[in-house]
């Protein structure tokens, strides 16, 4: 179990990337959502220990993560956002060297330490090869090997599945189901899908804030009833959204779609099923609502 109390960062430049966040994540795959700029990846940085927030506590098990980082590095895993120039060796190689630097400097452990990950990553057949020229959605799958190094029951993936196509995004997915139940494993994204379909709990982090936490499935049912649908024109967007409570807007064949969120249905609206991406939206604007803005 890991728990994070009362985090707050503001960097040199005045930016306030996390404030005052608490949050239990469970074992298991946890979503950590949020726009672009909502401070996942100062908040996984901080996790992984390598920055300090300004205030604030985190503990893993028993483990007090700001005073004690090394303990925390021996059972972490950590995939960065952006992982970074690879040297031209193969990807076997590169592993191996990775695992030397975390610690297995038995050499046959090693061997067999590589071996298991490049076969687990589905990349055993492309160990020869530079990890430069690797494709996105394999060097994304050599990161999540690199971060599975030494078998770490902390594991923290931030955006893994950006930019990858639909076949590399699933099979992404399909290798973190399989890592189990038995870790602790935190995945950011700005993918509503991701955590819809991975994740048992999850959070959603706006503004440096947590503006929500829990099980996707019951945060979506809360919405059940509420929202409300209506194809219209791209022009009348801004009167409808005076009049409602428009939570989103998207473009179906050239159409725009909105979603109301309201208790009673609106005249002329039909009932929308709900999503998890009904909740992300209208938390969010929920939240830039109160703060004056529009979206
Ligand atoms: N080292 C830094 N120095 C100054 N400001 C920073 C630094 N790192 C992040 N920020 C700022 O802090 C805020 C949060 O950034 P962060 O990278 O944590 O967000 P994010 O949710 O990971 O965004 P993205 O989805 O774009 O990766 C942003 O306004 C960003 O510009
Ligand atoms: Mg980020």
């Amino acid at each position: 179990m890991l728990n994070i109390s009362g985090i707050s960062k503001t960097y040199d430049n005045g930016v306030k990337a996390l404030n005052k966040v608490n949050l239990s994540v469970p074992k298991g795959l946890f979503g950590l959502l949020g726009p672009n700029g909502a401070g996942k990846s100062s908040l996984m940085r901080t996790i992984a220990t390598l920055q300090q927030p300004d205030t604030g506590s985190i503990s893993f098990d028993n483990i007090d993560v700001l005073s004690n980082p090394i303990d925390l590095r021996k059972r972490l895993g950590y995939l960065p956002q952006d992982f970074g120039v690879y040297p031209r060796v193969s990807a076997q190689e590169l592993l191996d060297h990775l695992a030397v630097l975390k610690g297995i400097i038995d050499k046959a452990e090693r061997a067999e330490v590589v071996e298991g990950l490049l076969a687990h990553t589905n990349l055993y057949q492309h160990r020869k090869q530079s990890v430069s020229g690797f494709s996105g959605g394999m060097r994304q799958r050599f990161g999540i090997a690199q971060a599975l190094i030494g078998d770490p029951d902390l594991l923290i993936v931030d955006e893994p599945t950006a930019g990858l196509d639909p076949e590399e995004r699933n099979r992404f997915h399909n290798l973190l189901v399989t890592l189990g139940q038995d870790k602790v494993i935190i995945l950011s994204t700005h993918i509503v899908d991701d955590v819809s379909e991975l994740c048992e709990n999850m959070a959603v982090l706006g503004d440096g804030k947590i503006l929500l936490q829990g099980n996707p499935l019951e945060v979506t049912e809360q919405l059940r009833g509420k929202v409300w649908r209506k194809i219209i024109n791209y022009s009348e967007t801004e009167s409808f959204e005076e009049d409602y409570n428009v939570i989103s807007k998207r473009l179906l064949a050239g159409r725009t779609v909105i979603h109301v969120l309201d208790e009673n249905p609106p005249e002329g609206f039909e009932p929308a099923p709900t999503s998890l991406e009904d909740v992300y939206f209208s938390t969010l604007h929920r939240h830039q609502y109160r703060q004056g803005l529009s979206l």
